[in-house]
């Protein structure tokens, strides 16, 4: 059972400069809330409570201003600082005392998920005791991502990090769950010719053992990239477009929270005091 997730939010998110100057990509907005609220709610939606946050060095307060470790979501966030992206297996290394004897899920911080069966799927995967646990995703464009294949029993048999040859239309999206080896196996990782520990060599690890197995984010469901300006701005429309719509909004983490039994109709009031007098204070109101 997986009780404890990292989310990585440091890197230098050069491809959407000059925004990302003098704040940091996952908290910019990505239509009504920051960015960080949407992997945090994913966590959350797998009923993992216990939460580390990776951040640039020298962030920490931003990041604590919105997210703070005394909390009303019922939740609890430790921060630990990256020095320098050198690479989501770091995550680990970085991550190795929280982690501790357990098991372990990792989730980019830019990353966007959403559908009907996701929390389904994700109650499912949290289940698991050894090995290695990736979503895949069909895309368009498959070069841009880590990329897989798989067999009858939805095994990985290949997967490799933006391949130049197309072999597969299966993304890896940015949500994983490992065993505790994983802490292990990130520490024998040698960094890449582009200098950085690299997620597809830890996976590897796994799918030699043969103890990487895949879950699917199928065509029911989303997962949306906000790697550059363009993406970003169609994640948001797409947000603002099903918040618009049905009246719900998307990654309201105190929601989660609250139908978690995890907070109380007080949690929900601190969390409007907190927030002051916005749209999304409205929506916690009608919550209570
Ligand atoms: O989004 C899914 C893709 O994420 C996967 O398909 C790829 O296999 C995986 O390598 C990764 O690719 P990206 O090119 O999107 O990785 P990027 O370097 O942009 O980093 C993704 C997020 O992780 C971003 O929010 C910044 C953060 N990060 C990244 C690195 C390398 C860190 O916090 N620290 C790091 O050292």
């Amino acid at each position: 059972m997986i009780k404890k997730g990292i989310i990585l939010a440091g890197g230098t998110g050069s491809r959407m400069s000059p925004l990302t100057k003098s704040v940091n990509k996952q908290l910019l907005p990505l239509y009504d809330k920051p960015l960080i609220f949407y992997p945090l709610s994913v966590l959350m939606l797998a009923g993992i409570r216990n939460i580390l946050i990776i951040v640039n060095k020298g962030q920490l307060a931003q990041f604590k201003k919105i997210l703070p470790e005394k909390n009303n979501l019922g939740i609890k966030i430790q921060y630990k600082e990256q020095l320098k992206p050198n690479g989501l297996p770091e995550a680990f290394i970085i991550g190795e005392k929280f982690i501790d004897k357990d098991n372990v899920a990792l989730i980019l911080g830019d990353n966007f998920f959403y559908g009907q069966s996701l929390t389904k799927t994700l109650k499912k995967s949290v289940s698991i005791k050894n090995g290695a646990k990736v979503f895949l995703h069909p895309v368009k464009n498959p070069n841009l991502y880590g990329v897989a294949s798989i067999n009858k029993k939805n095994k990985v048999i290949k997967i490799v990090e933006k391949p130049k040859k197309e072999f597969s239309n299966l993304a890896v999206t940015g949500l994983y769950f490992f065993d505790n080896k994983v802490v292990k196996f990130s520490k024998t990782l040698k960094p890449s010719k582009r200098k950085e520990l690299e997620i597809v060599d830890l996976l590897n690890k796994y799918k030699r053992a043969k103890k990487l197995k895949a879950e699917f984010i199928g065509r029911g469901g989303t997962w949306l990239d906000t790697g550059n300006i363009k993406d970003y701005y169609d994640a948001s429309n797409y947000i603002s477009v099903i918040e618009n719509r049905q009246g719900l909004k998307i990654a309201c983490i105190e929601e989660i929270a609250f139908k978690n039994k995890w907070i109380n109709n007080n949690n929900i009031k601190e969390a409007i005091k907190f927030y002051g007098n916005c749209e999304y204070s409205s929506y916690l109101k009608k919550l209570v």
